[in-house]
């Protein structure tokens, strides 16, 4: 079965009130819009992301009830392009605003801009999503707990861009801090970019 969808469905309901993704889409003032929108991104993706990243799904009962996208900094460039490819042939079916189109190549630009700066020529693995149906039922954590072992077992730091405060206690339990809190794109009256490092744990006993 594709579970694809499913987990498109599960990241939309996730992020649907972040508050970076409805200042890049402002412009779909109706939510229904918006769910379209990013419903299409994340199927993108999802998919344009196979060969660059790694992306796990939780499997409850009635199917997909999290997911988590991860990307090794080594393929961000790949996968980021490969994402822009994607996006500009969907935008002839599905146009959006110029200044939308704008807002996004350039939050693209920049955000990758931080990261370089902040990670500098480290190899470390990015988390680009995690998303639970149902919050706060462990399923989130569950994700963390997994990726945080990749990553330790590699010996690579973690890199997150997060813009909910509620979020930060969640990221601090998996070892995350900020690095700097700065609004996206450094533009007034944009919402708060949280820049999270996790460095590696070395554990004893290897
Ligand atoms: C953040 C998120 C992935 C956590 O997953 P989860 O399955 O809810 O997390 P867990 O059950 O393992 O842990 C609960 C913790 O999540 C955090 N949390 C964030 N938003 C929450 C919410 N609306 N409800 C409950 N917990 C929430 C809290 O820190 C909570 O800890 P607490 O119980 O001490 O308050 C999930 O809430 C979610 O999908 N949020 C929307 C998408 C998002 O913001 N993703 C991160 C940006 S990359």
């Amino acid at each position: 079965m594709d579970n694809v969808p499913a987990m498109a469905d599960v990241m939309v309901t996730a992020f649907e009130d972040d508050p970076n993704v409805k200042y890049q889409f402002s412009h779909a003032t109706d939510p229904k819009e918006l769910r379209c929108i990013l419903h299409r991104l994340f199927m993108d993706e999802i998919r344009a992301g196979k060969p660059f990243n790694g992306m796990y799904a939780a499997m409850g009962e009635g199917g997909v009830i999290g997911g988590c996208l991860t990307v090794p900094s080594g393929n961000l460039d790949s996968w980021s392009f490969n994402n822009t490819l994607r996006f500009v042939r969907k935008f002839v079916r599905h146009p959006m605003p110029l200044r939308t189109v704008a807002r996004l190549l350039k939050t693209n630009s920049w955000t990758a801009r931080k990261r370089a700066e902040i990670m500098g020529d480290r190899d470390y693995l990015y988390l680009f999503a995690v998303g639970a149906s149902e919050r706060g039922k462990g399923v989130g954590g569950a994700h963390m707990r997994h990726i945080t072992g990749i990553a330790d077992a590699l010996g690579w730091p973690m890199y997150l861009e997060n813009s909910k405060q509620r979020n930060l206690p969640f990221y601090e339990r998996y070892g995350f801090k900020t690095v700097e809190a700065v609004p996206v794109n450094g533009a007034v009256g944009a919402p708060t970019l949280w820049l999270m490092v996790r460095e590696a744990e070395v554990r004893s006993g290897r």
